[in-house]
């Protein structure tokens, strides 16, 4: 989808696609102005990571602005992309989404607390999602992952996104927090309406997430009061009867903390699922390769995070400052498509193969700084446990022939209609 149009940046006025375009601030130089929209990349056919690297080859600075969605910057560099994610005096998680407007109505908690407002409320995340507890439960997802294979290997083929990705860390999360599987579909539409949302104005697309925000707080709302004082030793009861800074988490906190792990737990794992294995089914040479080697197996999901990152989040600047070279203005909204780290040519070499021997792998998959992910462990787990039982169980599949996988981009990157055919004999 290439909406590309005429860039109307000092009107600030509709352009002919009908996406919205700001107008430049002063101090913002005329050369690193980019037309850039994180929701609608150019070349997204392609491939959501193609995409986003596609932009290196065309000799972009270090950061570029762009006029849409809202207006904002973007690190187009991976060490640069890791250096704001790690300080937050500098670049403040106020807002996080964009387009700002958007952000603005994202409520969820503690993502959007700099430290040290932030640390007691991460403690307590961390208590739910350690590697210890995520230890604690790796013989039930594994378990997940073989009943599901076990269905679709006589089978085939299957969609690979529809019937594995989408259902198995679903699960998985739906298991842990104690919530049925039949509420999944209406907190992956709002997890959808959050991280890709609909509109072509800042305002329209704010309207969205807000929906979409409203819709995770009523739906947890009446569980945290059901679980509120009892002795359950699932994720949520873990969380709401937890302690912040030695007080009981407070009601709108616990609201803002639950939704936000519903939202974690839900839409990114099953899109980086998807992602690896489309590769694979592209590449049975490192099939075969990962299948020779349970250590090499073990030790190929820190590649495989690096090379299919998802995530694209901002920060705003906290105050008035040069940051290389270019002032930046107090309010002033940065992406950070962590896929220009992890794909960066200079941090790895040759970043679009996945290389199983590669050594000192740099990325910022999960994030980096005070707000790094808590649920990486269980991101981790996940990935090895389906290479694991996906491989022993269907080696030789391939993509179906003409398929042709859909791509988004957003906050969250996410891929559709993935087709796979093995033999069963
Ligand atoms: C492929 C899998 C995943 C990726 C790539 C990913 C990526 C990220 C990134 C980049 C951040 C940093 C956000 C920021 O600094 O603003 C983050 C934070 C977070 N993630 Fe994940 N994540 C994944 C899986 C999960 C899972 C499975 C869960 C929950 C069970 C989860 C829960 C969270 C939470 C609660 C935070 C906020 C931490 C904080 O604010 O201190 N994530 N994740």
């Amino acid at each position: 989808m290439n909406k590309a149009a005429t860039i109307d940046t000092q009107s600030g006025t509709l352009a002919a696609d009908n996406r919205a375009r700001v107008a430049k601030p002063e101090h913002v130089p005329d050369d690193l102005v980019r037309d850039i929209d994180m929701y609608a990349l150019d070349g997204i056919e392609e491939g959501y990571h193609e995409a986003w690297v596609g932009l290196h080859a065309k000799n972009m600075p270090k950061l570029v602005w762009t006029p849409l969605t809202g207006g904002h910057w973007i690190a187009m560099d991976g060490p640069m992309v890791r250096e704001i994610y790690e300080d937050p005096t500098r670049f403040s998680s106020e807002v996080i989404f964009l387009p700002k407007e958007a952000g603005e109505k994202y409520l969820m908690v503690p993502t959007r607390m700099d430290p040290p407002e932030h640390t007691p409320y991460r403690k307590l995340l961390d208590t739910g999602l350690n590697l210890a507890r995520i230890r604690d439960v790796e013989d039930a997802v594994r378990k997940t992952a073989i009943e599901l294979i076990e269905e679709i290997a006589p089978l085939g083929h299957c969609d690979f996104s529809a019937d594995y990705a989408k259902i198995f860390p679903v699960k998985v999360f739906m298991a842990m927090a104690g919530l049925p599987m039949t509420d999944a579909p209406k907190l992956e539409h709002f997890a959808v309406g959050m991280t890709r949302p609909t509109g072509d104005t800042p305002e329209e697309m704010a309207a969205c997430l807000d929906a979409a925000n409203t819709g995770f707080f009523e739906y947890v709302e009446p569980i945290i009061n059901e679980r509120r004082g009892g002795s359950g030793t699932d994720l949520i009861s873990v969380m709401v009867n937890g302690t912040v800074d030695g007080e009981p988490l407070p009601h709108d906190k616990a609201i803002g903390m639950i939704s936000l792990l519903l939202l974690g737990g839900l839409d990114t794992v099953v899109n980086f699922l998807s992602f690896m294995m489309i590769y694979l089914a592209r590449h049975p040479d490192k099939v075969a390769e990962l299948k020779s080697d349970e250590l090499k197996l073990l030790r190929s999901v820190e590649e495989m995070f690096r090379r299919f990152p998802v995530v694209s989040e901002a920060r705003m600047v906290a105050k008035d400052q040069v940051f290389q070279g270019v002032e930046l203005k107090h309010g002033d909204m940065i992406l950070l498509p962590t896929v220009l780290h992890g794909l960066d040519a200079k941090e790895n070499k040759c970043p679009m193969d996945v290389d199983l021997e590669r050594k000192g792998i740099k990325h910022t998959t999960f994030g980096a700084g005070p707000h790094r992910c808590v649920g990486m462990h269980l991101a981790r787990m996940e990935a090895t446990v389906t290479l694991q039982e996906w491989l022993k169980r269907i080696p030789a599949f391939k993509l179906s022939a003409g398929a042709n996988p859909i791509y988004h981009s957003g906050i969250i990157a996410a891929v559709e209609n993935v087709p796979f055919v093995w033999d069963t004999n």
